[in-house]
């Protein structure tokens, strides 16, 4: 590694991980801790980010664990203030907690919105709320949101509130972006495309017992899918994790206000 993010103090929310094997937050804690910065990993499910932080301290790096609804305004503030009080700082915050619920306009019951938009959307808000204060006596910092390319096209799934939440992070990244710039502070998001995380297999087992083709199954699904891919494979948690380290990293120091797509080419070719 090449102590990219050296001296740096990160919080990433969401960083375990819903399922074995590696969830977008999960790698990006690990990968930011390779690249030297020292990590508060937060997430609802406290185990899971115990496994995270194991594996960053198992590897040498520097972790620690907090629990925490991130909906929650009075949690949001444990958060931030556990960071300070252990660390004195915060360089990076990393925004990655994202839930789906299923349905569309017609179908979806009011608390699976309320929940969703509280969850993606709102959560977002309040971190950045209680972070950008402490990044401008700073005079710096940098905000990732992590979005989806479903903010951008309809993608054959119906799940209303995910890609209105994911909308509203892209235009909240903006706006963010271009107030708090003067302060060093830059905010961007990255909108995943297809990526085989734990969210993902479950979503796609729930979607397929749904689905009246019977002949339907998981491993079909994923090629038919990976055929239409430019690309010609899904992504992984590691590609978001990477993107992750460029925009934390002094390397996109330029950088502010950009919708990082990281698909594989999928929105160049989706109708
Ligand atoms: N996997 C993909 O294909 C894909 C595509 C587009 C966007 N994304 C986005 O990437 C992000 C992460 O995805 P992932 O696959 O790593 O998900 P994941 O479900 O594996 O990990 C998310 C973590 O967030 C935690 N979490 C859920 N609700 C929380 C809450 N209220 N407060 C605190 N923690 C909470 C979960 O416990 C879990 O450990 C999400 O924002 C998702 O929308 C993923």
């Amino acid at each position: 590694m090449t102590d990219k993010l050296k001296n740096k103090i990160a919080i990433v929310t969401g960083a375990g991980s819903i399922g074995p094997g590696w969830g977008n937050g999960k790698a990006t804690a690990v990968i930011f801790a390779r690249e030297g910065a020292k990590v508060l990993c937060t997430d609802i499910n406290e185990e899971a980010a115990q496994e995270t932080a194991n594996i960053i301290t198992d590897e040498g790096g520097v972790a620690s664990v907090i629990s925490g609804d991130v909906s929650k305004s009075d949690h949001v503030q444990e958060i931030i203030n556990r960071c300070l009080d252990e660390f004195g700082r915060i360089d990076i915050l990393h925004n990655n907690v994202g839930i789906v619920k299923p349905g569309g306009a017609a179908e979806q019951s009011e608390d699976d919105w309320d929940r969703a938009m509280a969850v993606n959307l709102k959560s977002v808000f309040l971190t950045s709320k209680f972070c950008i204060p402490q990044m401008k006596k700073q005079k710096g910092g940098s905000i990732i949101n992590l979005s989806s390319i479903s903010a951008l096209r309809y993608l054959g799934i119906d799940y209303v509130s995910y890609p209105t939440s994911k909308a509203a992070i892209n235009q909240f990244t903006k706006v963010s972006a271009a107030q708090y710039g003067p302060w060093n502070i830059r905010v961007n998001a990255i909108l995943p495309g297809f990526n085989r995380t734990p969210m993902v297999d479950h979503a796609v087992i729930e979607m397929l017992k749904n689905n009246s083709d019977e002949t339907m199954t998981i491993e079909k699904y994923l090629k038919w899918r990976e055929d239409k891919i430019p690309l010609r494979r899904w992504g992984d948690a590691w590609d978001i994790a990477k993107a992750a380290v460029f925009l934390a990293s002094d390397d996109s120091s330029y950088i502010t206000g950009l919708e990082l797509v990281v698909d594989g080419g999928t929105t160049l070719v989706l109708e």
